[in-house]
């Protein structure tokens, strides 16, 4: 049986992390208030049909104006930590090189409320929203644009290092280069494969090149990358799907956990892509003396996991996209399948291949819908059951010997979902987007009362 039966949240070490998670773009709103530049995804939300249902995305959950009320349900929650990013384009001025002090001083005074409830920041420095000024530069497909990004590095970590000990330099470089630039479903929009390889390349290199400025700002601090990590099972035990499965591995997973942890990029991968015309065996981007940088030591690896890839080798062409089999059993509005054992499998695969020191689930959790009960009672029992199990995974995990310290929920509350809009609720509190009202859900008792060790999973 999978399960470990009556596990509590003792049964985890005392210093492990237990958080929430969200990001600035997907709840802020406040797109130009105190001196805010634009970021890509303010337009990318302005192009009509990009984004699903655009009533009330310009406001998101108005965390900008809400973010106490917000602290109160987080500390109410019981967490001891709690991951949020910070807007680029909120702290600095439209010459990338000056701060905007306004901006600067609405991240400080909330590090000081979180600090003051007795929990703990991790900041996650790129989760997406960059300056419009910046893509204007090149953005992340030039390699010189870097530079930009660690000024940015500088000015925030310099002033919130003192009190923020746990860093993030990037979130799901995959999605950022793959939806952004390829399929062009993600802000910027684009659809050219030689841009999306060579922003993955430059935001590898830009993790690798913030976190000597990072330690030197904020002493004593831990800093690391989060991954969307999904592992891949092959459709059958053809030899045909095997290949088919390590290749989407190769693409999905070990073209960032690779370079991160010392290797080159996987070598089938980079035959895959010159298989494809359009590249023109055009490499130049990668540099030699790029992966000592991009493999810069790190204190953790951040891994957002929410399913897995089944994977059966396509009749032709397996270099294109590889077809994933959508399979019966439960899913998560996404059309996710809900599979614990994957976490649990991905966590030691990443021992084995990897060792990293350290590892946070820096995400984890589903959409579902449901309907809003008498007197505002949710009841999502199907998220409940998602994060037990998922939490459950953790701990066969940790008892399996991966140094895996902490967990932090997929989202604190319901809020922007990128090109899905509004549409997708993943947090643990309702939004009304109407009138910003919070409405905790089943959910949010659960992870409350589990996190006062009453309840057994
Ligand atoms: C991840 C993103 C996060 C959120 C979840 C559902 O890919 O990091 O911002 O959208 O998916």
């Amino acid at each position: 049986m999978y399960k470990i039966k009556n596990m509590k949240k003792n049964d985890f070490n005392p210093r492990f992390r237990w958080g929430a998670a969200t990001s600035s773009f997907q709840i802020e709103g406040n797109i130009d208030a105190d001196g805010k530049l634009e970021s890509i995804w303010d337009r990318f939300c302005k192009i009509p049909g990009k984004i699903k249902d655009i009533e009330h995305v310009e406001a998101a959950c108005d965390h900008y104006n809400l973010w106490k009320e917000d602290f109160d349900l987080l500390e109410n929650l019981g967490v001891n930590s709690y991951r949020f990013s910070i807007s680029w384009p909120r702290v600095v001025q439209s010459d990338l090189k000056q701060a905007n002090q306004k901006g600067i001083e609405y991240y400080d005074k909330i590090v000081d409320d979180l600090l003051s409830r007795n929990i703990d920041p991790f900041v996650t420095l790129n989760h997406w929203d960059i300056p419009q000024k910046f893509q204007d530069k090149g953005g992340w497909v030039e390699r010189e644009s870097i530079k930009y990004f660690l000024d940015y590095v500088d000015i925030i970590t310099n002033k919130l290092g003192d009190r923020v000990k746990n860093w993030i330099t990037h979130n799901e470089p995959w999605i950022i280069a793959y939806l952004g630039y390829n399929e062009g479903t993600h802000a910027p929009g684009f659809k050219s494969l030689q841009k999306t390889l060579a922003v993955n390349h430059h935001l590898l290199l830009s993790h690798g090149l913030s976190v000597p400025i990072i330690r030197e700002n904020s002493k004593n601090s831990q800093v690391g990358i989060a991954l969307n990590l999904t592992p891949a099972y092959p459709a059958s035990s053809s030899q045909a799907d095997l290949e088919a499965a390590k290749l989407f591995d190769e693409q999905f997973n070990a073209w960032y956990l690779d370079p991160l942890y010392g290797k080159k990029y996987p070598k089938n991968i980079i035959e895959c892509w010159k298989d494809r015309g359009e590249l023109k065996n055009n490499f130049d981007f990668i540099h030699d003396d790029d992966f000592k940088v991009i493999a810069e030591p790190t204190d953790f690896l951040g891994v957002n996991y929410y399913s897995r890839a089944i994977i059966r080798c396509p009749k032709t062409d397996m270099h294109k996209n590889l077809p994933i089999e959508i399979v019966p059993g439960e899913k998560t509005k996404f059309d996710w399948e809900v599979f614990p054992e994957g976490l649990e499998k991905l966590l030691l695969r990443l021992k084995k291949d990897y060792s990293p020191e350290n590892i946070y689930i820096t995400e984890n959790g589903a959409s579902y819908d449901y309907n809003i009960q008498e007197m505002g009672k949710i009841n999502d029992t199907k998220r409940i059951e998602y994060l037990e199990s998922h939490i459950n995974a953790c701990k066969i995990a940790v008892e399996k010997g991966v140094p895996l310290r902490g967990y932090f929920c997929w989202s604190l509350m319901d809020n922007f979902e990128w090109a899905e809009g509004l549409n997708h609720r993943f947090g643990l509190v309702h939004v009304d987007f109407d009138t910003q009202k919070r409405i905790p859900k089943h959910s949010y008792k659960w992870y409350q009362q589990f996190l006062k060790n009453e309840i057994n999973i």
